[in-house]
């Protein structure tokens, strides 16, 4: 605790120095284009020397504006001190000269402890804010502050171990050889079709598990620009990977729980891949009899949908978890300015559609950035709904203005000058 204090002290400037700059987004082009042609360590190190300081400077600023009690909880403690750590060890790399081949490998092997340090973020803040709701109860406000900085958080986190996957795959010695052609993380011509399969082969394994049995998968295509041609994305397949496994546990858990006693069988669960001009879609649809409306939103909040984990062996992959498979798959599909989105019919069944970018020029990181606005967002309270509602409790009549500061009396979060861009 009197380590971390100190430790704070020292380094609260350099982060408050970070966080002042932006984010540089990147597009899968230039992920690409960079890798590809002779690739050089030394452009790399000099870029994420400081762009992995912004990135992490800027989350850490946010960190510091969720609420006490939150603050507070041990497993959120754990966390902000592995995010200290690890932005004091880059720290170490502002002035070691890129023709110090030593700084190049010791920067390295950093990042793959960073990566390591990291690897456990998701269900340790999970668990932080189960901590805090079995102590505080449920508060629609702090849920909306929560599912804000969240959605945010993980983001960052995407793109810092995109950063950083990126560099060690390129210079380390962790390279694929099952994948020549990926660029890093990045396959250039990734069978949208392939990794839909091996996510659904994935899910059936363990939906086989749990029920004896998971519906069969049926594929269809339409590639509006190349009609015969299979469709292939410049993408990086352990996202989409992840997101289809997400969105077939799903839709094989309603299908099972639905159909199991059906003389018929179960149905299939369908999936449509399409390439169009602007938008890669694919829809998963299943006839697991759907989610009414009213809950759809719910499906995406992180303190609603937060359960303690069932215990489990060591290892053991549950077929649904903590809720937080849908929120987190929303997250790696808009990161490249795609999204993810549920089209329900209650009664009958489910749509998911993946939206990605057809065009890897176009799919620009999409990164949180630290100012004035995020800033306000955590402290002015909501305001209240002005649509009538069927819900018997009592209204909230405070008159307009009573309660809500103007943004003009609020301080300034981050000092002048400002953001300066950081490429
Ligand atoms: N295709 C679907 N049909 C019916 N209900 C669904 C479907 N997809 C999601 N849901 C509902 O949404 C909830 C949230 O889904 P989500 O994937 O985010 O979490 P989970 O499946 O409960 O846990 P995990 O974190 O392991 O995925 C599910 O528990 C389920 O009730
Ligand atoms: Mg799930």
């Amino acid at each position: 605790m009197r380590i971390l204090t100190s430790l704070l002290k020292n380094t609260n400037p350099k982060i408050e120095y970070y966080s002042r700059f932006s984010p540089s987004p990147l597009s899968i082009k230039q992920f690409l284009d960079f890798g590809r042609d002779n690739a050089c360590e030394k452009t790399s190190y000099m870029f994420l020397r400081k762009e992995l300081p912004v990135r992490l400077a800027n989350t850490m600023r946010e960190v510091n504006l969720l609420p006490d009690n939150l603050l507070s909880q041990p497993s959120v403690r754990l966390v902000q001190k592995w995010y200290m750590q690890s932005f004091v060890e880059l720290l170490d790399y502002e002035n070691r000269k890129p023709e110090d081949s030593r700084a190049l490998n010791d920067f390295l092997e950093l990042l793959i402890e960073i990566r390591n340090r990291h690897n456990d973020v998701v269900p340790t803040m999970a668990q932080g804010v189960i901590e805090y709701k079995e102590k505080f109860g449920f508060d629609p406000f702090i849920s909306s502050n929560i599912q804000y900085f969240l959605d945010r958080f993980y983001t960052n986190r995407i793109s810092f171990r995109m950063l950083i996957n990126q560099h060690t795959l390129l210079f380390g010695n962790d390279t694929n050889p099952a994948h020549p052609k990926h660029i890093g993380s990045i396959d250039p011509t990734c069978s949208v079709a392939e990794v839909v399969s091996d996510a659904y082969d994935t899910a059936k394994m363990l939906c086989e598990k749990y029920y004896l049995d998971a519906p069969a998968l049926k594929i269809e295509e339409f590639n509006m620009k190349a009609p015969k041609k299979p469709i292939q994305a410049v993408y990086v397949p352990s996202h989409l990977f992840h997101m289809l496994f997400e969105l077939f546990k799903n839709s094989m858990r309603a299908t099972v729980e639905l159909h199991e006693n059906s003389k018929e069988g179960l149905p299939p669960v369908k999936a449509k891949v399409t390439l169009g001009k602007e938008d890669l879609s694919i829809k998963i649809s299943d006839s697991g009899g759907g989610v009414p409306l009213r809950k759809i939103d719910r499906l995406f909040n992180y303190m609603y949908s937060t359960a303690p984990t069932p215990s489990l062996e060591p290892g053991a992959v549950p077929l649904a978890g903590f809720g937080y498979g849908l929120p987190i798959s929303r997250l790696y599909a808009r990161y490249f300015q795609g999204d993810l989105k549920l089209y329900s019919m209650e009664g009958v069944g489910t749509d998911a559609v993946i939206y990605l970018k057809a065009l890897s020029s176009e799919s620009f990181e999409r990164l949180p950035v630290f100012n004035k606005s995020a800033w306000r967002h955590y402290k002015t309270s909501p305001e209240a709904d002005d649509w009538s509602n069927p819900s018997r409790e009592p209204r909230d009549a405070t008159p307009p203005d009573a309660n809500t500061k103007k943004s003009s009396e609020l301080p300034h979060p981050v000092g002048s000058p400002p953001f300066l861009a950081s490429l």
